[in-house]
């Protein structure tokens, strides 16, 4: 048996597909089996190496994933539209399934939380390693200075449609649970005119727009005399297509149930 880890990536024709595909070319440790496009979709059957000029021949575009292809982890960047036909995909497959698609409903949630019964499960909304890091500092100076005050401001690029960034919403979530509370308590959108002192223990929001930022975030916690600010960073999207490879690398033989990015980070630490 190869110690390659089989990847079959969902929805490859998309920005975030390509660039999972592009990752796992370069991998030493993965191999693309199939690189999924829809019916209809202008790539289908189009040779890989043509779209991603690799002398690597590895599989093409296709529409449908044959039996005989080896698929230890499927991942999906989609959409909302296509993600229960991924899901269903890898349970058929008893595959593990590692998706970053936003803009789940509800019952899209409970759905993973049901295959997670019979394959292990890995979804985040932000697979940047450096964000999940920065989650679990936040949630770690949340808790143990409970009385400084905490303040995230984000920037990204203009095209961004909605502010803020559900990363500042994840960070302002850790950060509120930390201090046991939820985010709806302690949110502070938008300040303009007299607002007043601010009330202890608000979270505030500040959101930038413009350029071609990748994205920035910056939890800022202040007091008397003193401020601590830790920002992350984004040069491009390429890092959400490591830390994918990164999951999926790791999730490939575990047992099935719901695994968290937090978890792909090293245990300890901080
Ligand atoms: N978690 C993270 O770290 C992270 C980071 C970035 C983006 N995302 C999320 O990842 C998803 C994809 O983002 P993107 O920027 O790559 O979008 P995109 O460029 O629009 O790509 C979407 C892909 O899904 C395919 N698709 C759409 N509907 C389909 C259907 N019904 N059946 C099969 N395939 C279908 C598209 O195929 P066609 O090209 O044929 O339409 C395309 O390949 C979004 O939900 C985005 O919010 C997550």
């Amino acid at each position: 048996m190869s110690d390659l880890v089989d990847v079959v990536v969902y929805g490859s024709s998309g920005r975030m597909g390509q660039a999972v595909v592009r990752t796992i070319l370069e991998s030493d440790k993965a191999r693309l089996s199939c690189a999924l496009v829809r019916p209809g979709s202008g790539l289908a059957d189009e040779p890989l190496d043509r779209v991603f000029g690799t002398q690597q021949r590895v599989v093409d575009f296709s529409t449908a994933l044959d039996p005989d292809v080896p698929c230890d982890v499927l991942v999906d960047f989609s959409g909302p539209h296509a993600f229960d036909a991924a899901l269903a995909l890898a349970v058929e497959r008893r595959s593990a399934f590692v998706s970053g698609t936003t803009g789940l409903r509800d019952e899209q949630r409970a759905a993973l939380d049901r295959a997670a019964q019979t394959i292990p499960v890995l979804w985040a909304a932000n697979f940047s390693l450096g964000v999940a890091m920065l989650l679990r500092v936040a949630k770690r100076i949340g808790a143990a200075l409970p009385d400084w005050d905490c303040e995230i401001l984000e920037m990204h690029h203009g095209r961004k449609q909605d502010a803020p960034s559900g990363t500042a919403l994840a960070l302002g979530e850790a950060v509120a649970e930390s201090r046991g509370s939820t985010l709806p308590e302690r949110a502070v959108f938008a300040r303009i005119d007299r607002t007043g002192p601010r009330q202890p223990g608000e979270i505030g929001f500040a959101v930038l727009r413009g350029g071609d930022v990748a994205g920035e975030h910056t939890v800022l916690f202040s007091t008397a005399g003193e401020r601590l600010e830790i920002t992350h960073r984004a040069a491009s999207r390429d890092i959400f297509a490591r830390g994918a490879l990164a999951a999926a690398l790791w999730i490939a033989h575990r047992e099935p149930r719901v695994y968290s990015i937090d978890e792909v980070l090293s245990p300890g630490g901080v």
